[in-house]
């Protein structure tokens, strides 16, 4: 090559909740009997949900009935569409007042949150929780060239942000513009208290910081917690860029529709000109899907929406119950049932992992392959862990590592919808962990 094309900046992408099905992938090439069972990936489709009737009949009936559905739309989302999420957002705070000029729709909320981050000055930095929903993390730390600044979440306080943390890391790193809350939250479930927030918003307006609030899972919530939208907490006092999208909920996720809403331009002329340097970033990109986009003003608001999201919630509330009580019954695991979302985060207690625990894997190829992974050098002992745990169960759990977590445990979905299958999931995952522990 002319010129490298080594770019360092790449080193910061990691999605280690799907780099682990490349590890599975290379056991089933060495034993084409090997069944994964996917506990790792926010995708409840694959888990056997299933997307409403109506969403199939109304997608069918457009894509047979409306040629415009198959064009381009407005490089900022279809105008119904903006206006449909200007209502919402409106409904959820009703002195939000936004227009359809505060919204950009994006090819998901992943590509949203790409788009946004780079569109940042390098020196602006948006400080991360700990642990962190990678594409975040990831994105932003690629994005300013430097390694992710992030503020802890509490495991022994049900995953509360630690304040304390947050207002010592924004004090001690300067480039600290904005605050990303995820609410609620992936990977940890939780669910923050409305005092929570307000402690958040009152660090923001004293360190004159914007907020960035993903509350892509803002529907999915249980156990009797209450969503606070940011956009009501922060009552117009702060810059804030609120994302959401229909991958979950509905769910949706083969969509690849998301949108970013920015309230309180107004307050801050920096903040209005960084809104409209993304929007002038979606042009260039000419648009964002459009066929969902049509049907957004009828997916939330129909009939039968509320009754599916009440059964789902509920699903999630029992399975939550059930996969928090085995996983708190093993003495070397702490884990906090999810309130929110559709997953939980388990720690190992202190000193109980090391790098000489194994489970066993009869398959001799499988077994020499998950050897020489484990040896790579710097490999995490939750890693190692998920590594063994998969030859030896099928099991797939992302590693906590995998969320730039300082806790050594692991992520697992609450999506499975047969009580048997995930009883039995759950149970082996036990056996699992004791034999590891023990070895
Ligand atoms: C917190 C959070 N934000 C954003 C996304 C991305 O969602 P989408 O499917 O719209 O790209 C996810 C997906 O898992 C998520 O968990």
């Amino acid at each position: 090559m002319r010129n490298s094309l080594y770019n360092a900046k790449l080193n910061y992408l990691q999605y280690g909740i799907r780099e682990i099905v490349l590890i599975a992938d290379q056991i089933k090439q060495r034993e084409p009997a090997f069944a994964m069972i996917p506990e790792n990936i926010g995708d409840p489709i694959i888990k056997g949900w299933t997307t409403p009737q109506y969403v199939k009949d109304l997608l069918c009936d457009i894509a047979r009935n409306k040629d415009v559905v198959w064009g381009y739309v407005h490089s900022r989302g279809l105008e119904r569409a903006r206006e449909w999420v200007a209502q919402d957002a409106n409904r959820c705070y009703p002195k939000a007042h936004l227009t359809i000029d505060d919204i950009v729709f994006a090819n998901g909320l992943g590509a949203a949150i790409g788009l946004t981050y780079v569109a940042l000055p390098e020196k602006a930095r948006v400080i991360q929780p700990s642990p962190s929903y990678p594409t975040h993390a990831s994105l932003e730390a690629f994005a300013s060239g430097k390694e992710s600044i992030s503020y802890n979440c509490d495991p022994k306080h049900g995953w509360e942000i630690d304040l304390d943390h947050l207002e010592s890391q924004i004090r001690n790193h300067p480039d600290i513009t904005g605050i990303l809350v995820v609410n609620p939250n992936n990977p940890t479930g939780a669910v923050y208290a409305r005092e929570t927030l307000e402690r958040v918003v009152d660090l923001a307006l004293k360190y004159n910081l914007f907020i960035l609030a993903d509350e892509i899972y803002y529907r999915l919530v249980y156990n009797g917690k209450v969503h606070h939208h940011m956009s009501a907490v922060v009552d117009g006092r702060v810059p804030l860029i609120v994302m959401r999208g229909i991958s979950k909920d509905i769910p949706w996720p083969g969509s690849r529709c998301g949108w970013i809403e920015f309230h309180n331009t107004k307050r801050n002329a920096d903040f209005a000109a960084f809104a409209e340097g993304v929007k002038k970033r979606m042009l260039l990109e000419v648009g964002a899907t459009s066929m969902p986009q049509h049907l957004i003003p009828y997916l939330y608001d129909h009939p039968d929406f509320q009754a599916h999201l009440d059964a789902n919630n509920q699903k999630l509330e029992e399975n939550s119950r059930t996969i928090a009580g085995i996983l708190n019954s093993i003495r070397e695991v702490t884990c906090n049932p999810s309130n929110g979302a559709f997953y939980i985060t388990s720690v190992f207690e202190p000193g109980v992992l090391h790098d000489q625990q194994t489970l066993p894997i009869e398959n001799a190829a499988v077994r020499t392959f998950i050897e020489q992974e484990v040896q790579k050098p710097g490999i995490a002992l939750d890693k190692r862990f998920a590594y063994y745990l998969l030859a030896n169960t099928g099991i797939v759990v992302t590693p906590a590592s995998d969320f730039f977590s300082p806790y050594v445990g692991f992520r697992v979905t609450t999506l499975d919808r047969d009580p048997e299958k995930l009883k039995l999931t759950y149970g082996k995952l036990k056996a699992a962990i004791q034999a590891y522990v023990a070895s």
